[in-house]
């Protein structure tokens, strides 16, 4: 569970937002006040509802990205999901409470992990103890002339020679274990026997199919039916190593505990990123097609939003706790659009500014992840050197904001077409001009997008 304090959390999301201020505090509480929940006696405990958030903001100014470094930092089941995605009940296509499946798989992983972090050294140490077994069959004695496959009485003469010198054999296992560990041994070949895991295709076919939606675990009942076939196969000893580690962590970890403790998470920590939510927006009323399943939808989602029990494949979850964080551009519709009573699920609203051209400098200077670091990245894998000046990024900033307001605003996004526009002479070239360095300025930046820019009809198909 996410330890970080709400002031963390936006300092960690300052990190790759740029602005939107009011949105990263809000989230943050939220975030915050799932853990300050799981403190709480229990009788209190129960009676805290998560104060679900809306994220009203234009197109390109960072809602889903807020959600997805958020899923970075919550520690907790954290799926993002298309509002847009889902149909009604009884149409073709994914129904609503298949989110609150995919989120109890994301439990699922998340606990998976943890608990074979707790086992990884004890697998090993098997994984280890079976290759000995291979290399080293303990009923029959290492030494060369002990061992006569064609010879009908050698079987013996090894048993009884370790069973003479169990100190010898022993002794030989404790060699060859240091040359496992020091990884000489890794190119051998060895035959190692596992666990048949590939299920046949064609079931494999079966249970990604609706029966997976209704929450029943087809593969494994199958699994369950059919003999488990075992398959061996030669490989270097790296490779067998790490086919029993997987095999013997499979079998320390208790899939039920598993099972058990990911819905508990769910429950308690498990938050679903809604995005497009606008695109349901839209009421019925005597409006045909479209709004009426739009509708439908937000029926749909209301009663999991609000606490109701969902069927999965690894028990019942009870959805009453589960944050919701929907985002929305919201032009077409407005947050009155939607039903009533999804609107009163979620109490909290945040709009998100609009970003101009300072923002568009820093978005491209202070990110982590900023696409000037990501061209430099990408050119110097083929040893091209690549330079922004200040004036030159305050340039693109500038022509970012100014086809913004001349075409459509499509806030930051423009920036990925323009830097595209800009760079591709270099990025097509790059291969020939290896261990160059290309230096672009203020002037520079201006004169390789001069031809689109001025053309207004063209910066608008093309950037
Ligand atoms: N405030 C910001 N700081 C840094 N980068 C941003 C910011 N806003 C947008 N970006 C960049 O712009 C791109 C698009 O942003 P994002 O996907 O968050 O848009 P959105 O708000 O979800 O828009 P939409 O309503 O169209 O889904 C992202 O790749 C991100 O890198
Ligand atoms: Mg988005």
């Amino acid at each position: 569970m996410s330890m970080l304090t709400p002031k963390e959390i936006v300092a960690e999301l300052d990190k790759y937002i740029i602005g939107q201020n009011d949105a990263k505090r809000k989230v943050a509480i939220a975030l915050r006040d799932r853990w300050r929940r799981q403190q709480l006696a229990e009788d209190l405990r129960d009676e805290v509802a998560p104060k679900n958030i809306i994220m009203i903001g234009p197109t390109g100014v960072g809602k889903t990205e807020i959600a997805r470094r958020l899923s970075k930092l919550a520690e907790a089941p954290f799926i993002k999901v298309e509002a847009s995605k889902f149909t009604e009940v009884g149409y073709v296509g994914r129904d609503c409470e298949s989110m609150i499946r995919e989120l109890t798989e994301s439990a699922v992983t998340m606990v998976r992990t943890e608990m074979e972090r707790e086992v990884q050294h004890k697998a090993e140490a098997n994984a280890e103890n079976r290759l000995l077994d291979i290399l080293l069959p303990p009923q029959r004695q290492q030494t060369p002339h002990a061992w006569r496959p064609n010879d009908p009485g050698a079987g013996d003469e090894g048993q009884a020679l370790s069973q003479q010198e169990p100190d010898a054999e022993e002794r030989t296992r404790e060699v060859i274990r240091k040359k496992l560990q020091s990884g000489e041994l890794d190119d051998r070949e060895v035959e190692v026997e596992t666990k048949d895991s590939g299920m046949p295709s064609m079931m494999q076919v079966f249970s990604n199919s609706g029966l997976e939606e209704m929450g029943v675990n087809f593969q494994e009942m199958l699994g369950k039916l059919m003999p488990q076939r075992r398959q061996a196969r030669r490989t270097r000893v790296s490779e067998a190593r790490r086919l029993l580690e997987q095999e013997e962590l499979q079998n320390l970890i208790d899939m039920e505990v598993v099972a058990r403790r990911a819905v508990q998470r769910t429950e308690d920590t498990g938050i679903v990123f809604l995005d497009e939510i606008d695109k349901i927006a839209g009421r019925g009323g005597s409006k045909s097609g479209p709004d009426v399943s739009r509708e439908g939808v937000q029926r749909d989602i209301l009663p999991i939003v609000e606490g109701s029990n969902v069927t999965t494949k690894y028990g019942t979850v009870r959805t009453d706790h589960i944050l919701f964080i929907a985002a929305g551009a919201f032009h077409m519709a407005k947050v009155s659009d939607l039903i009533p009573e999804l609107q009163g699920r979620f109490p909290i609203r945040v709009e998100l500014e609009n970003l101009g051209a300072d923002d568009f400098i820093r978005i491209l200077r202070e990110p982590r992840n900023s696409l000037v670091r990501q061209y430099q990245g990408m050119l110097e894998t083929e040893g091209v050197t690549l330079e922004f000046t200040d004036d030159a990024v305050e340039a693109i900033a500038r022509m970012c904001q100014r086809v913004n307001s001349e075409t459509e605003n499509i806030g930051a996004r423009r920036l990925h077409t323009i830097m595209e526009n800009l760079l591709e002479d270099i990025s097509y070239e790059a291969t020939d001009k290896a261990g160059s360095h290309v230096r672009i300025d203020g002037d520079e930046a201006e004169r390789r997008l001069k031809g689109i820019l001025e053309d207004q009809e063209l910066s608008k198909y093309i950037l």
